[in-house]
């Protein structure tokens, strides 16, 4: 049975924590648990608190059994002395913020003993996101169960054995989606370089890139490695196209490079 604390705080309802309220009220959790602190409210996440009867913006009264905070990276400093004493020796703080490390945290909310910081990425927003955390050591496992249900209500979730494997998930599952995203660009100017036209080029692309994504969903069982070969006749036109995605500086080559260069990144924001 889904474990859900009985009283939680989100702070921050911008992209992605207004996507995870979303998710969770979907999920099964009760509005009525639920408390909001967000400044400057959007009109849809407006209406969705109205029409849900969420708490926006309510007094809370004293520290919640989970703290979620959503925030930018960046407002950290500002926000952390208002919610400082929301987070209390028994409250679960669970942070999505990029680059700030347990230790950051602890700093921050210094009666905070139970802490987990947690990398998911945008296609969350439609239930479809991957995401991985890591718990540090004084999460008991009732608090693990609370993360598994929120964090597992906007797509696939994973836990990590250490907290060093954050900065390798942001560089994989966190801007993947944008790596993607790239992929689809170039395979449309590809499109037009072989003289199709602008927008067939990119319904092309977008197209096979949506199709392509479902098909592996679907078929969960087949490796991409075997449902790639499926396609790809022995001397054929696929044959030929992978030759050159796949040879020395190709394809693979260029992703490790890439990821390298964003976990290196990641690591170096930390702070
Ligand atoms: N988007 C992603 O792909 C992604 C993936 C993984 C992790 N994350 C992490 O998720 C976090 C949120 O990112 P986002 O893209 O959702 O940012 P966002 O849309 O800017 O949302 C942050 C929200 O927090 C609000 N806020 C600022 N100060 C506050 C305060 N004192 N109390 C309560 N709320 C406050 C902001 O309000 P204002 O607009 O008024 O400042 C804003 O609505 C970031 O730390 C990011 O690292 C994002």
């Amino acid at each position: 049975m889904t474990q859900w604390p009985a009283r939680l705080v989100l702070v921050g309802a911008g992209k992605m924590g207004g996507a995870m309220a979303h998710g969770w009220l979907e999920a099964g959790l009760a509005a009525s648990s639920l408390t909001i602190l967000e400044p400057d409210p959007s009109p849809e996440f407006a209406s969705l608190a109205a029409s849900r009867g969420l708490a926006l913006n309510a007094r809370v009264g004293g520290p919640p059994d989970m703290l979620v905070l959503a925030v930018k990276p960046q407002s950290l400093d500002g926000v952390a002395p208002q919610i400082a004493a929301l987070a209390a020796e028994r409250t679960l703080v669970l942070s999505i913020l990029a680059g700030k490390t347990i230790a950051n945290l602890k700093a921050r909310l210094p009666q905070a003993r139970a802490l987990v910081r947690a990398m998911p990425n945008t296609p969350a927003s439609i239930g479809r996101g991957v995401t991985a955390a890591f718990a540090h050591a004084a999460v008991s496992g009732e608090q693990r169960g609370w993360c598994e249900a929120l964090l597992g209500a906007m797509g696939a979730f994973y836990w990590l054995a250490d907290e060093d494997a954050i900065d390798a998930v942001t560089a994989i599952s966190g801007g993947g989606p944008a790596y993607v995203f790239a992929l689809t660009e170039a395979l449309a100017v590809a499109a037009e370089r072989l003289g199709l036209p602008a927008e067939l080029a990119m319904n092309l692309a977008r197209g096979t890139v949506e199709g392509s994504g479902e098909l592996m969903r679907r078929e969960r069982t087949t490796s991409p490695a075997a449902l790639r070969r499926n396609v790809t006749s022995p001397g054929g036109t696929t044959a030929a196209a992978l030759a050159v995605l796949q040879g020395a500086g190709g394809l693979e080559d260029l992703m490790v490079r890439a990821a390298a260069a964003a976990c290196a990144r990641a690591a170096q924001m930390a702070g």
